[in-house]
């Protein structure tokens, strides 16, 4: 019988949180053979599959970065995948690569959607692929890097810094010679980040002294502010920053579900101190991926960047759910679904 391949399809647009069951509709179709490939086109298998908090914005349907997801429309996503043929010059059929195949379990893409192979340095894991070296470690590359260019001595605050961005943040500036802060949503990531990462400070903004400990962990001010959160901690950052600083505006995870956005409070200390306050996207940086992912590659291999994953296994089925353990804090480091062991043989 031919296999089949499961997808998920976007059913609704959520107001506030995404719904399991609800927001997306699971459907069986069969899946493509290597019969149906066209020149320029791969047949991939989803292994695992990338959940971002992004996501949450491509489900709205207003103007941004990327198009919305369509409603009828699989799901975008990014997957570690496994070429089961090839008709394109990119990667072969058995190379591991990173493609936007969607949420499915397997697809025909143009060769356009897929990354050509890119080699794991001697510590390297395969889920490094979507983590310290994927997008969200670039992410955290060309934010720090570009925007922040924190100096030796300077005072860098990171938020979600025990998320897969927010970690490889906090390591780059570590790396450069900057104090760094951390804030988390629990006491396990201030106990990771200030043993097992170096950080020099880390803070729980669920603690009730919460706003005093922020202040008494930037006695100088603060440098660099690296924001994926927005909203309250943004705010908070915005009355601490020195003369000059320089706030990379990479995400604002606090919002993404919030009907109503956050009102700023300290937003005059933009003028006051002359903060340089800058958005970016990762894909603005394309053409200088291979040699991020080199720098990235050979500081993991040299153990100066540290991280954890967090894994669901259940295949693409439990997908949907786990997308919402992004907004609940349920990881740490890159948070992947398991769509298919990569020790499992294909049967296609
Ligand atoms: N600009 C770009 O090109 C780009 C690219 C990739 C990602 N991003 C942005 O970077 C940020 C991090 O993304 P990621 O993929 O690395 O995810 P992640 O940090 O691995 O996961 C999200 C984390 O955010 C924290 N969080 C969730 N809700 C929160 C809230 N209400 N207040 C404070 N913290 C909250 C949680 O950690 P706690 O337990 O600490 O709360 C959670 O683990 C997001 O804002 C994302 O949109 C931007």
């Amino acid at each position: 019988m031919a296999r089949q391949s499961l997808q998920i399809e976007l059913a609704e647009r959520p107001k506030g949180s995404i719904v399991p069951g609800q927001t997306f509709r699971q459907r069986t179709v069969a899946a493509p053979t290597e019969a149906d490939l066209k020149d320029g086109q791969l047949l991939l298998e989803s292994l695992y599959l990338s959940l971002d908090p992004a996501m949450r914005g491509w489900l709205n349907d207003r103007r941004s970065y990327v198009p919305p997801v369509g409603i009828g429309e699989v799901m975008r996503g990014n997957a570690i995948s496994r070429v089961i043929a090839s008709k394109s010059a990119k990667a072969r059929a058995g190379d591991i690569v990173v493609a936007t195949i969607g949420f499915r379990e397997v697809a025909i893409l143009p060769e356009t959607l897929v990354e050509p192979p890119f080699p794991l340095p001697p510590n390297g894991k395969l889920t490094d692929l979507l983590g310290v070296l994927g997008p969200t470690g670039l992410t955290a590359y060309f934010g720090m890097t570009r925007i922040g260019q924190p100096k030796p001595g300077d005072s860098v605050v990171v938020s979600a810094a025990a998320g897969a961005t927010g970690s490889v943040a906090a390591q780059i500036a570590k790396i450069s010679g900057a104090r760094v802060v951390g804030t988390v949503g629990s006491d396990e990531k201030v106990r990771w980040l200030k043993e097992e990462l170096g950080l020099d400070e880390a803070l729980n903004y669920k603690d009730p002294d919460f706003k005093t400990k922020f202040k008494e962990a930037t006695p100088g001010y603060i440098d660099v502010f690296f924001d994926n959160v927005g909203g309250e901690q943004l705010d908070m950052a915005l009355g601490r920053a020195k003369k000059n600083a320089r706030f990379v505006m990479c995400g604002g995870i606090s919002g993404y579900n919030a009907e109503s956005p956050y009102g700023l409070k300290n937003i005059s200390s933009i003028i006051a101190q002359r903060i340089r306050m800058e958005g970016f996207i990762v894909f603005d940086y394309i053409p200088e991926y291979p040699a991020a992912r080199q720098q990235l590659a050979q500081w993991l291999g040299e153990g100066k960047i540290q991280r954890k994953g967090t894994v669901v296994p259940g295949g693409l089925a439990v997908a949907e759910g786990a997308l919402s353990r992004l907004f609940q804090g349920a990881n740490t480091g890159k948070l992947l679904v398991e769509v298919k062991s990569p020790d499992e043989v294909s049967k296609l």
